[in-house]
């Protein structure tokens, strides 16, 4: 229940444009693990293009929830290659590093696809069709991460090892540079966090 309540305050506030940096930084719980942390992102990700496809036909909403999704991704994207992806290579060794590796190739093949949006109108069959790229392959991504690697990761690390890198996770989100974050936005429509 606590879970749900959670996710559905994470879901029910981008509608208000950009809170996430705000309210991430200063309401974050502060006991939840690391697991769980990263799947309440990835389906927060999920949330933000199911927003984007609803809204077909709305170009200046569909800019909204694309800027919201990209900003997403980026966040979690950095906080996962500076805490989690580290933490792999040190705690599982070997199958970390292949692990890491694997996982930072799949965020590059995101990356790049969403530097192509940049020059896309929001909305066009092109750009939906890349989008469309970019889900398919972070979902496949994100299966991975939540049902194999980060399981076999929480396995092997105690609770307050896990509660303290969730935190860690969190908190890098909220400072990820919004400059950075938006540079893979469209950049003929300007629309940054606050
Ligand atoms: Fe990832
Ligand atoms: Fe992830």
């Amino acid at each position: 229940m606590m879970m749900q309540t959670r996710l559905l305050r994470r879901t029910v506030l981008p509608t208000v444009r950009y809170p996430l940096a705000r309210t991430l930084a200063t309401t974050a719980p502060g006991h939840v693990r690391l697991l769980q942390a990263i799947t309440d992102d990835h389906r927060e990700i999920e949330a933000f293009y199911d927003q984007y496809l609803k809204n077909g036909g709305n170009t200046d909403a569909q800019q909204r929830w694309a800027n919201q999704l990209t900003w997403e991704i980026a966040r979690h994207s950095i906080s996962e290659e500076l805490v989690v992806y580290p933490l792999l290579e040190k705690v599982m060794a070997d199958q970390g590093h292949v692990l890491a590796e694997s996982d930072r190739d799949d965020h590059q093949f995101v990356k790049d696809r969403l530097k192509k949006l940049e020059s896309i109108e929001v909305g066009t069959t092109a750009y939906n069709a890349i989008l469309k790229d970019i889900m398919d392959h972070l979902k496949e991504h994100m299966r991975k991460e939540e049902t194999e690697q980060f399981p076999q990761l929480e396995a092997k690390l105690g609770e307050d090892q896990s509660i303290s890198t969730a935190r860690s996770f969190e908190r890098t989100k909220a400072f990820v540079p919004t400059r950075y974050a938006s540079s893979i936005h469209n950049r003929r429509r300007h629309i940054h966090p606050p």
